[in-house]
């Protein structure tokens, strides 16, 4: 998707769509009859996600009014879904290009730098589609190639700063939701790494590929735990940006390229959902995308241990005890819950690195989307200052993340008979004892937030602003926090 800024006029836009945002109490933002007469009987108002289409209208094909709320309402994620209901619609008219603009009312107090990001991070979610593995799609839409910001001349400069990192944003955003799409019989923890190698050397990040061997050799007990009901390999990926100095900021990504819950086996029912398992894998990957083209002053390194959950004859078994990686034994109660397991050995392998804060993002539990839905990511941390910071970068990203507690209460969820701890306390308090579990394994040697995107990672149906299926959760989020930090 290429992207410009252009001061043109409106009305001087020759476009096959021209998208204009518009608030509810704000003025009718072009001179143009059939326009006044939608305003004036009322017919329109620029409610949240009202659109009109109208054609005629000055030098642009068709016109799209796309309503984004009340003027003293308009939040950046206003502007980033109006944009995405925009490209949505270009989309699917098969419109190859798409201008959009934001009438004056509709900016609220956003600067031109951060709309223009916004607006192509919407422009990316809302253009999306995912066609590859068919060979007849049906009703075939020409990709939306061109994205055009219509802004003040004053703007342009702030703007073309903005396009800049949202360029960058929704070229990661774009990576990690093809490659969450992919099949598990494509995308195996192999596949992974062939990524992340890719990325590594078209950045010139460093990486580094344990395979089954010197995972074995690297003791990582309940990586491998999970690994061995597969005939596939397990993969433990490690990528390295430098663009600073300093303690990085590590992150890490679950990545089970498919969960079929092991020996304590899934309903069959939605259960091809479970190729998204891996998309707090996938989110880091795109981050390293993201860090390539802006090359930002920090050091980043991500983690992502790479495996699928099968059953089988050699598969691990409930009541089996295992030694991880840090040492602490095992004993797993579920073989579902295995997200905990391969994170807590990255958990533990992150300690070389001496972070200045870690952050992981994985499909960790049901239980998240019992509590919160498909609008908020479940977060629980060691480092209530880390909290804030990475709840705020959510607020910015439009990746909104909601604290659960972890107090010393729940521990006890997970105290095991036979072993250290065990992998699953039960029903109660689901995602609360699985960020437990991790914190047996951070063991206080770092600032560290657990994010839950469980029920954020795919959405099951069709939205106004974002088609069925993933979302790549965590890309926008990390991106924000890392940039702020980076001082950028
Ligand atoms: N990958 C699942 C969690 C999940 C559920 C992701 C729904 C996306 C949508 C995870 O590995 C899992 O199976 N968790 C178990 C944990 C339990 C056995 C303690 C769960 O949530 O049921
Ligand atoms: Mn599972
Ligand atoms: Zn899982």
């Amino acid at each position: 998707m290429k992207t410009a800024i252009s001061t043109k006029t409106i009305s001087s836009a020759e476009t096959p769509l021209l998208a204009i945002m518009v608030s509810q109490g704000g003025a009718q933002p072009l001179k143009d009859s059939s326009l006044e007469r939608a305003f004036a009987t009322g017919d329109y108002k620029g409610k949240k996600d009202e659109t009109l289409l109208v054609y005629g209208v000055a030098k642009a094909e068709r016109l799209l009014l796309v309503g984004v709320g009340k003027t003293s309402e308009v939040t950046r994620s206003a502007i980033r879904r109006g944009a995405a209901i925009a490209a949505k619609r270009a989309r699917g008219l098969g419109t190859k290009a798409l201008s959009i603009t934001v009438a004056k009312e509709a900016r609220a107090g956003l600067g031109a730098a951060e709309l223009a990001q916004v607006l192509i991070e919407g422009a990316a979610q809302g253009g999306w589609q995912f066609t590859e593995l068919k060979k007849q799609p049906e009703d075939p839409k020409p990709e939306l190639e061109s994205v055009e910001l219509i802004v003040e001349p004053g703007d342009k400069e702030e703007a073309e700063a903005g396009r800049r990192i949202g360029d960058a944003i929704a070229a990661g955003y774009l990576f990690t939701r093809n490659l969450q799409m992919q099949p598990g019989n494509v995308c195996t923890p192999s596949y992974l790494a062939d990524q992340a190698r890719k990325l590594a050397e078209k950045y010139k990040f460093g990486v580094t590929i344990l395979d089954l061997a010197q995972i074995k050799k690297e003791g990582m007990g309940a990586l491998l735990a999970v690994a061995q009901g597969s005939a596939e390999e397990p993969r433990f990926i490690v990528l390295e940006y430098q663009g600073g100095s300093g303690a990085p900021i590590v992150l890490i990504g679950k990545g089970v390229t498919f969960d079929s819950g092991g020996i304590s086996i899934k309903p069959a029912l939605n259960m091809e959902d479970m190729k998204f398992d891996k998309s707090g894998a996938t989110a880091v990957l795109g981050t390293f995308e993201v860090l390539g083209r802006l090359k930002p002053k920090i050091n980043v390194v991500g983690l992502i241990p790479a495996t699928e959950n099968l059953p089988s004859g050699t598969a691990i078994k409930p009541g089996d005890v295992v030694k991880s990686h840090l040492g602490k034994t095992i004993e797993i109660i579920n073989t579902d819950a295995e997200g905990r397991l391969i994170l807590s050995d990255a958990l533990s392998y992150a300690r070389r690195f001496k972070p200045a804060a870690a952050i992981d993002a994985a499909t960790l539990t049901g239980a998240v989307v019992i509590a919160l839905g498909h609008h908020a990511i479940g977060m629980l941390g060691n480092d209530e200052a880390l909290l804030a910071e990475v709840r705020d970068a959510g607020e910015r990203a439009g990746e909104r993340c909601w604290p659960l507690p972890l107090w010393d209460d729940y521990r006890e969820l997970l105290k095991s008979d036979v072993a250290d701890v065990k992998n699953s306390g039960g029903r109660a308090a689901g995602t609360i004892a699985g960020a437990w579990f991790l914190r047996e394994f951070v063991d206080g040697s770092f600032p560290w937030v657990h994010l839950d995107i469980a029920g954020t990672a795919y959405l099951e149906g069709e939205g106004v602003s974002h088609a069925k299926g993933p979302t790549a959760i965590g890309v926008r989020l990390f991106t924000e926090f890392l940039l702020k930090r980076a001082g950028a």
